[in-house]
C-alpha cells in the first residue's frame, strides 16, 4: 500500500442488486476515487445482520457484492476488500464508543429513526447502527468516507465520536499518537449525483420504485426492460429513452441518430438496447467468469480481511491504554 496517500474507507451493506443507476450515480465515482486514495472497502456484513437473520442468504449476499465490486474494476492488489467480520476489533471499540455516548443523540439518527417512524420496534443493532459504523472508520484512521447523502449524517456521528472520545481520554492516555490524540477526524465525501438516472416509467431509478436495469441484466432482461420504457409522446425525442442512452453513447453521437429517427420510438428504443447490451455483456460476463471460482473470491476477501485487521493493533492497543484496560 502506499503510504503516502490518504485513506479511504467505506462500507457497504450486502443487499439488493445493483442497478445502473447505482453504477452510474455512485459505484463508478467510487471505483474511480479508490484508485486515488489508499483503499479499505468492507462488506458491512455485522450491519445487515439486522436486517438479514438467514446464514445461506448473508452468506450469498456477501459473496454477491464481492463479485459485483470485482466485476465492474475493483483491483484487489489496489484495494484492500474485506468484510467486516474479519475485523471482530471494530465490535470491541463500538462497545467502548456506547459508553461514551447517549442515548438521546443516537435516538436522532437516521436509520432509528427510520425504523421507528414506520412503526417497527427496532433492534439494539439497529439503535446502534451510527456507533458499529464509527468504529469501522475510525479504526482504519480514514480521512474520507464516501458515502450517499443518506449516510452523511452517519459520518458525522463518526467525527462526533471521535472529538468525544479524544477529549476524554487523550490527555490522561499519554497515547504512542502525536498530539495524544488517538482518533483523526474523518470527513464525509458525498458521491453526488452527477445527473439522476431515470427508471423505466421516468421517475428516479430506484430498487423502491420497480423501475430499475439491472447492471448485470441478461440480453433479454434489457430487451424487455427497454421495449417497456415509458414515452412521452410529443417532439420525437423520447425523453426517457435518451437520458439512458446518454450514459453508453456520446452526445455527438447521439444527436444525429435522434434527428434521423425523429418519432420512430421502437427503432430509438432497438438501438438503445443494443448499446446497453455492448455495455453491459462484458461486466455480466467478467462477472459470471469470477462466480466461476468461488474460491478465489473468498480468498480474496479473506487476505483483504487479513491485512485490515493487521492495520488495527496498535490502535486498538493505544484504546485499551487510554481507557484503562490495558494491564500489561
Ligand atoms: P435505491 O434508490 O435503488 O435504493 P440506493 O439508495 O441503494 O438506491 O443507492 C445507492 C447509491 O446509488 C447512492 O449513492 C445513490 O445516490 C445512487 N443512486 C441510486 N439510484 C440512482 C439514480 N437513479 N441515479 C443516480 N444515482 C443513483
Ligand atoms: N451504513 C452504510 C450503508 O448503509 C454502510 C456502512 C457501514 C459504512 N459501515 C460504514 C459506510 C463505514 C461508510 C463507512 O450504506
Amino acid at each position: 500500500m502506499d503510504k503516502g496517500k490518504k485513506i479511504l474507507v467505506s462500507g457497504v451493506k450486502p443487499t439488493a442488486r445493483q442497478h445502473i443507476g447505482n453504477y452510474f450515480g455512485a459505484l463508478r465515482q467510487f471505483m474511480e476515487l479508490s484508485e486515488q486514495y489508499e483503499s479499505y472497502i468492507f462488506i458491512a456484513d455485522y450491519h445487515a445482520l439486522n436486517f438479514v437473520q438467514n446464514a445461506k442468504e448473508l452468506e450469498q449476499n456477501v459473496v454477491d457484492i464481492a463479485l459485483d465490486y470485482l466485476a465492474v474494476g475493483l483491483d484487489p492488489k489496489k484495494v484492500t476488500l474485506f468484510k467486516q467480520s474479519d475485523v471482530p476489533e471494530v465490535t470491541e471499540l463500538c462497545w467502548i464508543f456506547d459508553t461514551i455516548t447517549t442515548m438521546p443523540y443516537l435516538a436522532r439518527a437516521h436509520a432509528y429513526k427510520d425504523a421507528s417512524t414506520k412503526g417497527k420496534e427496532a433492534s439494539v443493532g439497529t439503535f446502534n447502527y451510527p456507533m458499529l459504523m464509527a468504529a469501522d472508520i475510525l479504526i482504519q484512521d480514514a480521512d474520507v468516507v464516501p458515502v450517499g447523502q443518506d449516510q452523511k449524517q452517519h459520518v458525522e456521528y463518526a467525527r462526533d465520536t471521535a472529538e468525544k472520545f479524544n477529549r476524554i481520554f487523550s490527555a490522561k492516555g499519554g497515547s504512542a499518537f502525536s498530539g495524544g490524540e488517538i482518533f483523526k477526524l474523518p470527513e464525509p465525501m458525498i458521491l453526488t449525483e452527477v445527473a439522476v438516472v431515470p427508471g423505466i416509467d421516468g421517475r428516479k431509478m430506484s430498487k423502491s420504485y420497480g423501475n430499475t436495469i439491472e447492471l448485470f441484466a441478461s440480453d433479454e432482461e434489457i430487451k424487455n426492460k427497454v421495449m417497456s420504457i415509458v414515452t412521452d409522446s410529443g417532439e420525437g425525442i423520447p425523453k426517457n429513452v435518451y437520458a439512458l442512452h446518454k450514459l453508453v453513447r456520446s452526445e455527438s453521437e447521439l444527436k444525429s441518430l435522434y434527428e434521423n429517427k425523429k418519432g420512430k420510438y421502437q427503432e430509438l428504443k432497438e438501438a438503445l438496447a443494443d448499446d446497453l447490451m455492448n455495455f453491459i455483456r462484458p461486466l455480466r460476463e467478467k462477472r459470471e467468469k469470477l462466480a466461476q471460482n468461488k474460491e478465489a473470491v473468498l480468498e480474496i476477501l479473506k487476505s483483504g480481511g487479513a491485512r485490515a485487521r493487521s492495520r488495527t493493533a496498535s490502535k486498538m492497543s493505544a484504546v485499551r491504554h487510554a481507557v484503562g484496560v490495558e494491564l500489561y
